[in-house]
């Protein structure tokens, strides 16, 4: 009996003191639940405390070529957040060391970083990847980052970027997965699950985070930073769903844009950033600023000063300021004059150290301290890079069956690209680096080893007028069976800050092409860029064009096998390549206009792409067949429209159909076929684009086989749209299911 009373004495002392057992803190009892430990620790802070875990600033050489030249900090211990820009994870364990020793509670700082397309396997940029339309391929990859870059010492990448981007002048098109929603809300779940895995604690794992919320492609003109224009039908419509498919696929964090959205900029927009965000779609994550955009606000016209503008992002839904360091220095303030309520601080900071919590940063705050050799550049991370690379290559023409290279002995190698590695990596290449690649040169070295001979001449530079080198490229097409020509864009003309007033290719290597397709031999190009560049003055001298954008590590590999025919081609655009850059913005899911034919387009140049949304050849063929659809409960079935089976099914709302089609592969090679469902409503209050992509899938199909592919359809989510204010909805009337130029009709009653 005393025992028990005992026993009762001590538990009720701990409950009041919040402490677990043997009189260490809640907050520190891993089996404790996260929400209590939360609270516990939330309880024992100062406002001092609880305000540097608002904060983020950089740690290390920052690399980042637009942020360069901010100081490393002399850094509190008790900070919330750091960049890290290390090369292992000494320097953060170091720093963390000093986190959990010297500061009061022992909170762990989180260490962030910008992950892109891989850590030091630097993988094809995301637009590439998305060309690949392999989710999981995407999901792999992304995991392969993870475990390097948590193996150096980094918890939380800055990725995935899922800006719907409709104009290729814009150099953040590199970063997202292109032009299209539903493909951005795809790819955006893929990596999320990628890097966060399904325990966010364990070791290999680290936080995503979705950006840049929201509707920072629509930058105008495709210059960087700049107010948009975005109604709130098309930001419902258009801009939002990538990023609720992320916050559904549980992303830790958000971080929000630079942009100015319609006059309310996007640092400081309550209406995206708590009334969507966490009161309708329950985020319980935080938000981070981007960089020294709440100091921004101040030059965007909004905010008076520094204090003002703290002010305005923190109660608007910005929990971390990132490295403009005005909330430790403004928020005490802006409390004791009641412009924040405490309340909102200890949501912001429960916010944070949830995600800490299920990070698991409290029970392992340091990463182990590994060898390089044992982190980087794993077989299994190369072979998906290699993997990716393939994937994502698009090939965009094959006159006369030029490709694959297969009775070829000597080749030809030009251009600017051959052997340059840089620019294989593309922009925000984290701790990649150029020796780790496989120059385009050194891919088809191996690759046609002992059947081709291979000459590979530079031509001339990326830009410039240095046409010296001419004379040579062409005497080594002269004396080749094929000319490989490699074009295109640096790998530093993409990404943040790198807005180009045209999407051509400099002239000079135009030139180039035109010299070397005069030595009259078939020319292939291999076209790298990071965003659609104008092809339509090369197309015509070009046999055969492969895209391979900024392809990675294994890009000289990635393309060599899909020139020898060992792998067989099977990307396909994510963004419509414009026939010129006066046609820009062209994407392929407008909304019709009033006039039809000849009215309202460009009288001087043509009005259709040069290549579409979807575009890509293989060496193979595909036929596809009848397009049926099918009630759930079998009660009707409705076909293609050109068989003449025209019944038109009748499905209440609630309902489901199954889509089919069967693709035969008629050619002489095995190939990947990727189908893409589009649905289109023709006649609606709040009108709707001519087609919308709501499905997709890519499957092998062999030499002589078919498959079928099916969408199943529900309604609400795939033929619904949603209103100005967010709401979903299902029209009655009639909807077109279209694949492969296929059309079938239903009517939903
Ligand atoms: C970019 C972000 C990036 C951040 C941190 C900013 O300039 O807009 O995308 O995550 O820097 O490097």
């Amino acid at each position: 009996m005393k025992t028990k009373w005992t026993f009762f004495a001590i538990a009720l002392i701990m409950a009041l003191c919040g402490c677990s057992d043997g009189g260490s803190p809640v907050y520190r009892d891993a089996s404790a639940p996260v929400e209590k430990r939360v609270k516990d620790l939330l309880g024992r802070m100062t406002l001092e405390e609880k305000i540097m875990q608002l904060n983020q600033y950089t740690l290390g050489r920052n690399t980042v070529e637009n942020n360069l030249g901010e100081a490393v900090r002399d850094i509190p211990a008790g900070i919330g957040s750091l960049i890290y820009f290390g090369d292992d994870a000494v320097l953060r364990n170091a720093m963390q060391k000093k986190a959990m020793e010297e500061s009061r509670l022992g909170i762990p700082i989180l260490f962030g970083h910008d992950v892109i397309h891989g850590y030091r396997t630097i993988f094809p940029i995301p637009l590439a990847q998305a060309c690949s339309w392999n989710p999981d391929l995407v999901r792999r990859g992304c995991a392969a980052a993870a475990c390097e870059a948590a193996a150096c010492g980094v918890d939380w990448t800055f990725s995935p970027m899922v800006d719907v981007a409709r104009d290729p002048r814009w150099g953040r098109v590199m970063e997202g997965y292109g032009e299209d929603v539903h493909t951005n809300a795809v790819f955006c779940e893929a990596a999320v699950k990628g890097y966060q895995g399904d325990d966010l604690s364990a070791e290999n794992t680290i936080a995503a985070c979705l950006k840049h919320y929201a509707g920072y492609g629509a930058s105008e003109a495709g210059r960087d930073y700049v107010p948009t224009e975005i109604s709130d039908q098309t930001l419902w419509d258009t801009y939002l769903p990538p990023f609720e498919a992320g916050v559904k696929a549980g992303a830790a964090t958000l971080m929000s844009a630079f942009h100015n959205i319609s006059g309310t900029p996007a640092t400081a927009n309550r209406y995206i950033l708590t009334e969507v965000l966490k009161e309708k779609w329950g985020h319980d994550g935080f938000v981070v600023s981007d960089w020294d955009a709440v100091r921004q606000l101040i030059l965007q016209g909004m905010a008076e000063d520094g204090k003002e503008a703290a002010m305005l992002a923190f109660t608007a839904g910005v929990e971390m300021d990132m490295v403009d360091d005005l909330y430790t220095k403004w928020l005490p303030e802006l409390i004791e004059e009641g412009l924040v309520d405490m309340k909102q601080v200890d949501d912001a900071v429960s916010r944070v150290l949830r995600i800490k919590f299920r990070l698991g940063l409290f029970e392992r705050p340091y990463a182990e301290e590994l060898p390089e050799s044992s982190i980087y550049l794993q077989p299994s991370s190369v072979g998906l890079a290699e993997r990716m690379a393939v994937e994502s290559m698009v090939l965009l023409k094959n006159e006369g069956g030029v490709l694959p290279l297969e009775n070829v002995g000597r080749i030809a190698l030009i251009g600017p690209l051959a052997d340059s590695k840089e620019d294989m990596l593309g922009n925000w290449t984290a701790r990649g680096r150029a020796g780790d690649v496989v120059s385009i040169a050194e891919g088809l070295a191996a690759e046609f080893a002992g059947k081709a001979r291979i000459r590979v001449v530079k031509g001339c530079d990326f830009d410039g007028d240095d046409r010296s080198g001419f004379a040579d490229a062409v005497s080594a097409a002269a004396n080749s069976d094929v000319a490989v020509l490699c074009l295109g864009h640096k790998g530093k003309w993409s990404g943040e800050n790198c807005s180009r007033s045209t999407i051509e290719i400099p002239s000079i290597q135009e030139e180039l092409l035109a010299a070397v397709k005069s030595a009259g031999k078939p020319v292939v190009l291999a076209v790298s860029a990071g965003r659609p560049v104008d092809l339509h003055r090369i197309e015509p001298l070009a046999d055969a064009i492969m895209l391979i954008w900024h392809p990675g590590i294994r890009g000289g590999n990635a393309l060599a096998s899909l020139l020898s025919g060992r792998e067989n081609p099977s990307g396909k655009l994510a963004m419509t390549f414009p026939y010129s850059t006066g046609q820009i913005p062209i994407y392929y899911n407008r909304r019709n206009s009033g006039r039809r034919g000849t009215q309202g387009i460009y009288k001087d140049i043509r009005s259709t792409p040069l290549y579409e949304f979807g575009y890509g050849l293989s060496y193979t063929e595909f036929e596809y067949g009848e397009l049926c659809l099918t009630a759930e409960d079998g009660s009707g079935r409705s076909c293609d429209m050109v068989s003449g089976e025209n019944e038109v099914m009748k499905v209440p709302a609630g309902g489901k159909i199954t889509a089919e089609i069967t693709v035969k592969n008629t050619g002489g090679r095995d190939g990947y076929e990727t189908v893409h469902w589009y649905i289109c409503d023709p006649y609606s209050r709040i009108t709707r684009p001519v087609r919308e992509l709501k499905h997709f899938e890519k499957r092998m199909v062999s030499s002589g086989e078919e498959e079928t592919f099916i969408f199943e359809i529900d309604p609400l989510r795939d033929l619904g749209f949603v209103d100005s204010a967010g709401k979903r909805y299902v029209d009655k009337g009639t909807y077109r299911i279209m694949a492969g130029g296929r059309v079938a009709e239903l009517e939903i009653i």
